[in-house]
């Protein structure tokens, strides 16, 4: 990393770090904040624990999956493409959250083009657009799955990347393209504690502990499913709804 930095060995998310101003994790001002893909898995959860933090967040998402945010004060929503970059305003923004992809393997399949516009090339064109626009923060969720299938028994950053899907590939290279943006690279700590048999080691040094693990998940899972809170809907089945849905 330009920095000097390692990214952290534990994530299952990597998370690359364009920052323009200052060292990560010493602000706790108030942000005004760009997620996109923020009707997805991950930005359903997110958004309000920002929200809850004080933050506002504007939600941009294609809604291929529909969306499921609940309404807020400090959070607007707009429905819009990441490849239109026109379409995208980022007057006033603090920081942009990029978590819009074809987000699986499977999916990456599906369309490979499709997988790599979004991907890669509007990713450019976002970090791009956001240098231009003087926006401070970049943080761009790659993953873990860019070290591909190693046979040793604990998956560090000093080995190679070796990306095996379509999926893969567009992670690894977006933090490539990432680099390339005006802006200066580093990539944080992620406190995601899960993992495949990627070390945990640096991130536990941090001080990190986690308070949730695979059992309580798996526990809540059940919990829900026995309530009928878990219901099985064609929706849910991320593939073939992509593939009816989406990529047809
Ligand atoms: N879920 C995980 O465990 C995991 C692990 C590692 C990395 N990641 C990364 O985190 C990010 C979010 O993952 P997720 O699991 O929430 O995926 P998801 O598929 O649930 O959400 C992705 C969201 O992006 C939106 N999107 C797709 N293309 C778009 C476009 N062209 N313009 C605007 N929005 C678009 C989709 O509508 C969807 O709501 C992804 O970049 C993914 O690669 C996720």
């Amino acid at each position: 990393m330009k920095d000097g930095r390692q990214p952290t060995r534990c994530e299952m998310t990597r998370v690359c770090y364009a920052n323009a101003g200052f060292a990560p994790g010493t602000d706790s001002r108030i942000m005004k904040l760009f997620v996109t893909g923020a009707c997805g898995y991950k930005g359903t959860v997110l958004v309000p624990k920002l929200l809850a933090a004080g933050h506002e967040v504007l939600a941009f998402d294609i809604m291929w999956f529909g969306n499921y945010l609940r309404p807020h004060s400090g959070l607007t929503v707009v429905q819009g493409d990441v490849r239109d970059v026109d379409e995208i305003h980022l007057e006033g923004a603090d920081a942009i959250v990029h978590l819009a992809s074809v987000a699986n393997d499977p999916c990456g399949d599906l369309d490979p083009k499709l997988t790599w516009e979004i991907g890669c090339l509007a990713t450019m064109q976002l970090a791009d657009k956001a240098a231009r626009a003087g926006v401070r923060r970049f943080l761009y969720a790659s993953s873990g799955s860019v070290y591909g299938v190693k046979d040793e028994p604990q998956v560090t950053e000093d080995l190679t990347l070796d990306p095996i899907s379509e999926y893969n590939k567009t992670k690894m290279v977006a933090e490539r393209v990432a680099e390339h943006a005006p802006a200066r690279i580093t990539v944080t700590e992620s406190n995601d504690p899960r993992s495949y048999r990627i070390n945990s080691d640096r991130l536990l040094a941090t001080g990190f502990r986690p308070k949730k693990t695979v059992d309580d998940a798996i526990r809540e899972l059940v919990h829900r499913f026995r309530r009928g809170e878990l219901r099985d809907e064609e929706r849910f089945h991320n593939l073939e709804w992509m593939r009816r849905e989406v990529v047809n």
